[in-house]
């Protein structure tokens, strides 16, 4: 038999904690498929409509027929044939953009990848030109960017955490320090609205404040924003809204207010880059170079899905998502209360959590390390899943803390899955 390859011969990253996690995660559910799962951060399936996909396809297809003054080849051809690498939908795109999120861009700023996920990894290929770049981010923090940084090679730099996400002072000590030790951070990861893992959200002042320090010390933010459209529409707005400079990279989903299962997302990249003769491009033009040597451009029929829902919407997914974001809404205050009822009157606050305002996570405090072996015991006896909070530190150590998601779920199972959840807090409790 050939001899195998070494796992220490291959890239760095498959040897980290973060590659690991999705499978472990993925795994776990897939041996108790009864369990009630806190775990999965999905969109609600009870408003998906098959049908739907069909007749976003054809209202896209007319819009094109409009824009071709009927050309019915050429409408085929942007659909069906490989496409423009930065998309065919940054037009829509850019309209969303100002409708819900009062953001003005040019369209020609904005790549279509494939989810968000990939323009995370675009971006943070670009910024990483050898060993002195460096990423910032919160700590915990969303498992892709530590996926896309390790892919890149990119170290994180842990920022801590505040109650309204990030501690400004802490980022302003960890870029000093780092520069200071011949580091050039190139950017800060942030999640402003319902955080993934803690579901926080950063007010105005700190928003404000944040660009501004990053324009000082020279740093981008990217901006990941999955979730906002799902809070308050009276909310802080985002930070790209607020930013005149180019200091933002936006990087949209539409995940969780699209189709999941399109995979389109999207990044803003308007910060002009300089060339060596002068002259002068957009980052979303790096990007898309990048791109056209990742995947090439994003599946034109998916792009022409979400096109036709945007085009159905008046551009707006707030509006195509009221009964999601009622949904989402109601199962928060189903899982506050219900957390309330269980574990609030003994006084003695050995459980605790957090009250976002919105999005699909929520942080539970136990009094004992909630780990991967453990998980799979309250699997196995109590059939109820939730995800360790070390996932989200890219590291093995074990926390007092369990990421809850509640977007999925249905209100007996959130009520019967609290239940499992308490019997087994209470059995841990008590060893
Ligand atoms: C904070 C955050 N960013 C990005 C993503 C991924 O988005 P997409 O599915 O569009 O790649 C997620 C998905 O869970 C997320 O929580």
């Amino acid at each position: 038999m050939a001899a195998g390859l070494e796992l220490a011969s291959l890239h760095d990253s498959l040897e980290s904690p973060v590659s690991e996690s999705m499978n472990f995660l993925n795994e776990v559910s897939h041996r108790y498929p009864d369990a009630i799962s806190f775990a999965a951060g999905r969109p609600f399936e009870g408003f998906f409509d098959l049908d739907g996909i069909h007749h976003y396809l054809e209202t896209y297809r007319r819009h094109l027929m409009d824009r071709y003054g009927g050309d019915e080849a050429a409408v085929s051809r942007t659909i069906l044939q490989y496409g423009r690498t930065k998309g065919i939908i940054h037009d829509l795109i850019a309209a969303h953009l100002r409708v819900d999120e009062n953001i003005t861009v040019d369209p020609e700023s904005i790549v279509v990848t494939v989810g968000c996920q990939e323009a995370l990894y675009l971006t943070l290929r670009a910024l990483r030109r050898n060993d002195r770049d460096v990423l910032l981010s919160v700590m915990p923090s969303y498992v892709g960017v530590h996926g896309a940084a390790q892919l890149v090679d990119m170290p994180i730099l842990p920022v801590r955490e505040s109650g309204d996400g990030i501690d400004l002072d802490d980022l302003v000590s960890v870029v000093e320090r780092a520069k200071a030790s011949g580091l050039r951070p190139r950017a800060c990861y942030v999640v402003p609205d319902f955080a993934n893992p803690s579901g926080t959200r950063l007010s105005l002042e700190s928003r404000k404040r944040m660009l501004r320090i990053a324009a000082e010390h020279d740093f981008l933010i990217l901006e990941d924003n999955p979730y906002g459209l799902l809070g308050d529409p009276s909310g802080p707005p985002t930070i790209k809204s607020l930013d005149g400079a180019g200091q933002v990279v936006y990087l949209g989903s539409f995940a969780k207010t699209g189709i999941p299962g399109a995979r389109v997302g999207y990044a803003v990249a308007d910060r002009l880059v300089r060339g060596p003769h002068g002259g002068t491009e957009s980052l979303a033009d790096q990007l898309a170079k990048i791109k056209s040597m990742l995947t090439v451009n994003t599946s034109p029929i998916a792009q022409a899905v979400i096109g036709g829902k945007l085009l159905e919407n008046d551009h707006s997914l707030r509006a195509a998502n009221t009964l999601e974001i009622e949904t989402y809404r109601s199962n928060l205050r189903q899982m506050l209360d219900g957390l309330g009822s269980r574990f609030g009157g003994d006084g003695s606050a050995r459980v605790s959590w957090n009250t976002p305002a919105g999005g699909f996570f929520l942080l539970l405090t136990v009094p004992f390390a909630a780990e991967d072996d453990l998980l799979e015991v309250c699997a196995q006896r109590h059939q109820v899943l939730w995800t360790p909070l070390h996932h989200f530190y890219a590291d093995s150590t074990p926390r007092n803390v369990m990421r809850l998601s509640f977007s999925h779920l249905l209100p007996h199972e959130i009520e019967e899955g609290l239940d499992r959840l308490a019997g087994f807090i209470r059995e841990q409790s008590q060893d």
